[in-house]
């Protein structure tokens, strides 16, 4: 349960549905009528160019959808990514202009903006836009093959490995609409839940209990939902309960769950982490959470041994999270690497902003701090650890897009 909910926190102002900054008087009516006759409720379309968009949307919820005139920008990307720095993700992007270049067209295309719409506007052309970008979008990434499994273990205690499952699996689900399984596997304290606000009742335990019974109507009913991509396994046991894992239970539920979705992450606690990763076949990616300590370099070295031993078709990936918890305490990445010899992959920093507002909204740091650099991070982790190809995604998020051609 969300903190905000117990204690009975004022909720934040809705995004508007529309915003738009238009040059000049006659397009900006165009607009406004065609965002009308969409069916956009109170649609908010104000004189002013991309350079106004920027400093009206720096501090204000960012609008579900937004439409910026680039007439006379001696730059469009410049501005479009000082304003993809002011907007959360998941923002609907259309531009209109007075070039008529193919060549901006496609760049602006590539970055991720919807449409690009050159003047004089029409009623017509804009509606056209707005109706395209309500039309289904397609997954991010056409793939038929096994479903990838990622495992995200750490190295230590609280090292954020739950936090970096929870951001991965609900970035691969919101952001690329890959539908993704999220398996807490620590039976007793996992706090998947609590990252995603969810409430895991006994799912995981139930499942592991009867692999007899275990198909995927089975496993779909044990699992708790957010939204459309994302289904979450967990349960919270009783600690009397012993904690053993069946080997084939578990090989079934990984079956099942690789029949019902594109990408299965494993919150894994160490504890299980040795006897677990044997049973995960290829293709499988296993991430070491850890921190720039000397405990976290010393774990780290010796689970990623243990990793290559059980699991060598893994692909292992290290990331140093919480960087900058403990300035002046903390290993150098160099001298991590040096002494785990082996590559950091992500270094993810310590954000206290985005753990408070987490903790206390129950929303993972993507969805409630998507501008901080943190989640930037998780971000590019997830692309890599569930192997998600971003050139072919459609519909996907604008700032993404442009921060990758950044
Ligand atoms: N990059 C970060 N910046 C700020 N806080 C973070 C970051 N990563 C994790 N945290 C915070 O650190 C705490 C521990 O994180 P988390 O529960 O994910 O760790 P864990 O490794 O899963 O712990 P456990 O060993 O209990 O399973 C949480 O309060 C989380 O919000
Ligand atoms: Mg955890």
């Amino acid at each position: 349960m969300a903190l905000a909910k117990i204690i009975g926190k004022t909720p934040r102002p809705q995004p508007k549905p529309f915003v738009g900054f238009v040059a000049d008087d006659v397009s900006r009516e165009i607009v406004q009528k065609a965002a009308e006759r969409h069916g956009i409720s109170q649609p908010d379309v104000n004189s002013g160019s991309i350079s106004t968009a920027v400093q009206r949307l720096a501090g204000a919820p960012t609008p579900n959808r937004l439409l910026v005139d680039l007439s006379g920008c001696p730059d469009p990307m410049a501005d479009l990514s000082a304003l993809a720095d002011v907007c959360d993700n998941g923002i609907r992007v259309l531009t209109i202009g007075d070039v008529n270049d193919v060549n901006l067209y496609r760049t602006l295309i590539a970055a991720g903006i919807d449409d690009y719409i050159v003047k004089p506007v029409t009623v017509e052309a804009i509606l056209g836009a707005l109706q395209q970008q309500d039309a289904p979008t397609v997954e991010a990434e056409v793939d038929d093959g096994l479903a990838h499994v990622v495992a995200i273990t750490g190295t230590r205690g609280g090292v954020g490995a739950t936090t970096i499952a929870s951001n991965c699996a609900w970035i691969a689900a919101n952001e690329y609409n890959i539908r993704t399984a999220l398996v807490d596997l620590d039976l007793y304290f996992g706090t998947c839940g609590l990252a995603l606000d969810l409430e895991t009742g006994r799912g995981l335990r139930e499942a592991l209990e009867n692999p007899e019974r275990m198909d995927g109507l089975f496993v779909e009913r044990a699992m708790v939902r957010d939204g459309d991509n994302l289904f979450m396994l967990g349960t919270e046991d009783d600690l009397d309960n012993s904690h053993e894992f069946d080997p084939i239970a578990m090989q079934r539920l990984i079956d099942q769950l690789r029949g019902e979705f594109k990408r299965i992450i494993i919150d894994l606690p160490r504890f299980a982490a040795r006897t677990q990763l044997s049973l995960l076949t290829p293709p499988v990616s296993v991430v070491l959470v850890t921190e720039p300590s000397l405990s976290g370099m010393r774990d780290t070295k010796r689970l990623a041994k243990a990793v290559k031993n059980t699991a060598p078709g893994a692909d292992l990936n290290i990331v140093l999270n919480r960087v900058g918890a403990m300035k002046g305490a903390e290993l150098s990445q160099k001298d991590f690497e040096q002494g785990t010899e082996l590559k950091v992959d992500f270094s993810v920093p310590f954000d206290a902003k985005a753990a408070a507002l987490s903790a206390g909204s129950g929303k993972p740091f993507a969805k409630g701090s998507s501008r901080s650099k943190t989640v930037k991070q998780l971000q590019l982790v997830t692309e890599k650890v569930a192997r998600i190809e971003t050139g072919s995604a459609k519909g996907s998020s604008w700032r993404r897009m442009l921060r990758m051609s950044r």
